[in-house]
């Protein structure tokens, strides 16, 4: 193993996945408390569902405030028209935008609805926008089984930035059964780059469940680079792991990678 594949990621073990979700929760209450104005940046999927919940539950019962903050998601299926149930956007606003009080102008989504010429424009946009907002002050993120982070997947580099990809055939099957069959997946999809992602002044990374296990550990002991582009949160000193019993399952095996 070389230098760079020792690099280590702290990693938190809980129980029960809620630890996390509440303490991730807590962290981003602190941030917005401390920062009304913060840049969030936002996944989607099963991984971030109960930190929502929390942020929510605090805004009704504590009062958070996410009047001024401002949002930034990691990515964006291409091609589905605004307004389609399979949307990011769609999650999102079921899981937390409906239910807090952000700006709807501090809301920023991948501009994927657009033909792909125009998406192309709206992904240095994007990335102008990022930078506009002063960068992400924290980001929570999910990982795919296949080690992508936002949707990032094997073969992205260290500098990549937001643009259009080509979405990995286990990332298809793994969205299937929420768009109903695999043709109903679209192929590709807007995400922001492993670089826009690394910028971010703190990284909470989170996975849970026995799915989850396999790339956990590899996410811990796989060289660096773009064959796995979790492997790269190993690189900066911001970035916390949080996973549950099932997902911390075969972390430390030997011959990981
Ligand atoms: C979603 C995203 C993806 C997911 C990852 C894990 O916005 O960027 O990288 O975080 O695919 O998905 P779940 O959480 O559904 O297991």
């Amino acid at each position: 193993m070389n230098e760079i594949a020792k690099q280590t990621l702290p990693t938190f073990v809980v129980e029960e996945r809620a630890q996390a979700d509440r303490a991730v929760a807590a962290e981003i209450e602190a941030l917005v408390r401390a920062k009304p104005t913060a840049a969030l940046g936002l996944a989607t999927g099963n991984t971030p569902i109960g930190v929502y919940a929390e942020l929510v539950r605090l805004h009704r019962e504590a009062g958070l405030d996410f009047s001024r903050v401002v949002t930034f998601n990691l990515d964006e299926y291409l091609g589905l028209p605004l307004g389609h149930p399979r949307t990011f956007r769609c999650w999102m606003c079921d899981h937390f935008f409906d239910h807090v009080n952000l700006a709807p102008d501090n809301i920023h989504m991948p501009d994927a609805g657009l033909p792909p010429e125009r998406a192309v424009e709206s992904c240095a946009r994007y990335e102008a926008a990022i930078q506009a907002a002063g960068g992400l002050d924290l980001l929570i993120l999910g990982i795919g089984r296949n080690g992508h982070i936002g949707f990032n997947e094997p073969g992205s580099t260290r500098d990549s930035r937001t643009r259009i990809v080509d979405l990995a055939p286990l990332t298809r099957a793994d969205a299937a059964a929420t768009f109903g069959s695999l043709d109903e997946v679209p192929k590709q999809a807007i995400t922001i780059g492993v670089a826009t992602i690394l910028d971010a002044r703190a990284i909470r990374a989170m996975a849970f469940g026995p799915s989850k296990a396999e790339i956990v550990a590899r996410t811990l002991s796989a060289p660096i680079g773009p064959d796995l582009p979790a492997t790269f949160l190993r690189q900066r000193a911001h970035v916390t792991l949080h996973v549950d019993r099932d997902a911390a399952a075969r972390i430390g095996e030997r011959n990981r990678p």
